[in-house]
Formats: C-alpha cells, structure tokens, sequence
C-alpha cells in the first residue's frame, strides 16, 4: 500500500506547480508556452512587455495586448534591451490608445507576419516601422490614426511612408487593411511596391475617387472600397480597369453615392459586363440619377443607355415641348373640322306610314352645290 502512494502523492504535487510559463505570466494575462494574452489588461504603461522574456518564452508565437492606455511608445525595445521572440509571428497590439509609436520598439521581431495596430490614435509613427519585418503577411490598421487628425495629409503621408517609403522588398505582404481611417485621398503610388498583395481594404474611409497607377497591383485578388465618397468612376479608369487589375475576383464598391448620370455611362456598362467581379451589389445603387427615375436603383439593373445629363434633359426637354405643340396643332386641326362638319351637317328625318324611320344624311359630301343654301331638305320615301 505504502508503495504506491507515494508515486500517486508525487503525481498530485507535480500537478500542482504551475509552469514557467504561468509562474512568469502577468496577472492581467494568460500564458502558455506559445500563447501570451492580456485582453482588455487596463494597464497604462508599457512596463507589460517586460515580464514576456525570452529565455521564458522562448517559443512564444501569438502575442495578444489589447485594452490598455499605452499612448506612447518609444524607442527603446518593448521587451526589454537585447530581448528577441525569434518566433513570434502575430503581434496584436490594437485598441490601446497608442497615439506615438517608435519602430524601434519593435525590433526583436524579426519573424513577425502579422501585426494588427488598429483601433488606436496613432498621430505619428518614427522610423520604417514595417521595414523590421521582412516576413511580414498581414497589416491591420483599421481605424488606427487619431480621428483628430481627421484624414489629413498628416495621416496620408504616414500611410505612403509604412507602404511606398520602406526599406521592406514586401515579397510576402498579401494583405492591407486600412478601414475608417477618413482618408479622403491617397497618392496612385500608395501601394505600388507590394509585388504579392492580394487583398486591400479601404472600406469607411472619404475617398472620392480611388486612383492607382499601373502595374502596381499583379496579384490583387479584393479591393474594398465599399463606403467611401465615390460619385463618379471615369472612363479612363474604366479603360485602364483591365490592364491596372489584370486578376481582380472581388471588387467591393457598395454604399457610395453614385451619382448615375451620362459620365457613369462606361462604368455602368463595365459593372454589367464584370457582373461577377460586384459584391454586395444589392448595395451598390444610385444615390441620385438623370432621369432621376432611376434614383436608387441598383447599379446592376440600370441600363447605360438611359442615362443623361442635365444638359440633355434640356435638349429632351425641348422635343418634349415640341412633340406637345405638334400635338396641340394636330388637335386643334381635328376639332376645327369637328365644328366645321357638325356646323354644315344635316338631318333628314322619313315618315312613312304609321311606322317611322329616319334616315340621317350626314357630310358635306353629300350636299350637291346646289343645295348649299337651304341646306336641310327632307327625302320623302
Ligand atoms: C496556448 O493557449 C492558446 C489559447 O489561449 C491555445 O490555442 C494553444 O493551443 C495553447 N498552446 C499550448 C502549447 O498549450
Ligand atoms: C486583435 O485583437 C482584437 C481584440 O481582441 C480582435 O478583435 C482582432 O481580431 C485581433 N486581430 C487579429 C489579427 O487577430
Ligand atoms: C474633416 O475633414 C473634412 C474634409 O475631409 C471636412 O469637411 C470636415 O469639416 C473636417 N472636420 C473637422 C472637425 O475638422
């Protein structure tokens, strides 16, 4: 009996005692051996990276810290001086209220494939922040810029500094996420030098137009850009559509408010023919429309010859008019003779015997020249 309790006792008390990986881990998080999590950890400093050290965590992967007021974070490493995560891969550092960041606060990650910053008041970003990984698949930064800063070009420049201005080749980039950012512009150059992108989004942002320049998207699978201010979409990027997007599976161009007019007239017949290429177009309309009868009907439904402008509405005007007068002289012609003929017509009644019939004479071409006088005369039979 004794025998084995003792083997049983000492199952009990191994049990027991945490891990490394727990002794370590913050109380505000969770910690495994791959795994470090501290959502919604309310700390207001940047002292919570400390404690991830990697001689502990030494195969930490998926790092996940949300929740806080970090506001600042500056040059020196995040981690702690000289600290490395050789394999971690996901750094989820969104909804902080991160307002300025340091890329070198990032640099012992150099295996890093996925970072999300969304959802923090970012007002600027020192140094090639993406440069530091090389790796790199996935960047979220969904309403990330400071909304104080209300899209301007502060927030434009930033943009085409991560993406254009990088020292990173991006040969691994597949996709960007830039959603509600109320960007109202960015250059065509933007995202010219992310050779294997496949997916963008710029949905709830303000832009106008969406300008690209060519060749820069080979491989882009979904563009989005669902949400923004779009009125119109030219001709010439229409003609440019092909050779700009040579693979797009997926374009998102709902909730804008197409103003579906003659100048839509290339576009509306592009969304008909790349039916398939359309999501969402059951909210993909027209926001205003001439002939205004087509006022939020559906894109895909409006046929592009019926569009015009409203200076041909006062050109279509005008026939109306004249179709009305021709009309107006046509009826007036009618009812002229209608008088003439009622005014010149006769009515001949016959008697004959008890029974009666009448017999109407009608026309003028009935009335002999001779007669025209007294024009009403009576047949008896
Ligand atoms: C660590 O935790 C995460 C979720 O919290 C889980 O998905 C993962 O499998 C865990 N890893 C190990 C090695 O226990
Ligand atoms: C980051 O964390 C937020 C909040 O926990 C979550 O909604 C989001 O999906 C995460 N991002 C990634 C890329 O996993
Ligand atoms: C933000 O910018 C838009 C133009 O993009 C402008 O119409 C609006 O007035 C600005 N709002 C503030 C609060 O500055």
């Amino acid at each position: 009996m004794k025998r084995l309790l003792l083997p049983l006792l000492l199952v009990g008390f191994v049990r027991a005692l945490p891990d490394q990986f727990t002794a370590n881990c913050h109380d505000r998080c969770k910690c495994n051996k791959t795994t470090i999590s501290c959502t919604r950890a309310a700390v207001q400093s940047t002292d919570i990276f400390l404690f991830m050290r990697s001689e502990v965590y030494e195969d930490l992967d998926t790092l996940t810290v949300t929740g806080n007021k970090l506001h600042h974070i500056d040059d020196s490493n995040l981690f702690g001086e000289g600290v490395t995560h050789v394999h971690l891969s996901l750094m989820n550092i969104s909804h902080n209220a991160i307002s300025s960041l340091h890329a070198d606060a990032l640099r012992g990650l150099p295996r890093l494939e996925v970072l999300d910053l969304s959802f923090n008041k970012i007002e600027t970003i020192e140094g090639d922040l993406l440069g530091r990984f090389p790796l790199l698949r996935q960047v979220f930064l969904n309403r990330a810029f400071s909304s104080a800063l209300n899209g301007s070009t502060d927030v434009i420049n930033m943009v085409y500094r991560l993406f254009r201005e990088s020292s990173n080749k991006f040969d691994h980039l597949e996709e960007v996420h830039l959603d509600s950012n109320l960007l109202n512009n960015l250059p065509p150059d933007t995202f010219c030098k992310l050779p294997t992108l496949t997916t963008l989004s710029l949905k709830g942002n303000r832009l106008r137009s969406f300008r690209f320049d060519n060749n820069c998207f080979p491989v882009l699978n979904r563009l989005d850009l669902s949400r923004n201010h779009i009125n119109y979409v030219s001709t010439e990027v229409v003609n440019l559509w092909d050779v700009g997007f040579p693979v797009l599976e997926e374009l998102d161009v709902s909730e804008n408010p197409f103003v579906c007019d003659c100048h839509m007239k290339d576009f509306v017949k592009f969304v008909w023919k790349e039916k398939d290429v359309f999501i969402n177009d059951e909210d993909t309309f027209c926001m205003t429309a001439i002939p205004s009868d087509l006022t939020n009907e559906g894109l895909a439904h409006v046929d592009a010859n019926q569009l015009r402008c409203a200076g041909d509405i006062d050109a279509n005007l005008h026939s109306v008019y004249l179709l009305v007068a021709l009309a107006l002289i046509g009826l007036l012609l009618v009812v002229a003779c209608f008088v003439y003929r009622s005014g010149t017509s006769l009515l001949t009644k016959t008697f004959s015997g008890g029974g009666s019939k009448f017999t109407v004479v009608g026309g003028y071409h009935k009335l002999s020249g001779a007669d025209q006088e007294g024009a009403v005369h009576a047949e008896f039979v």
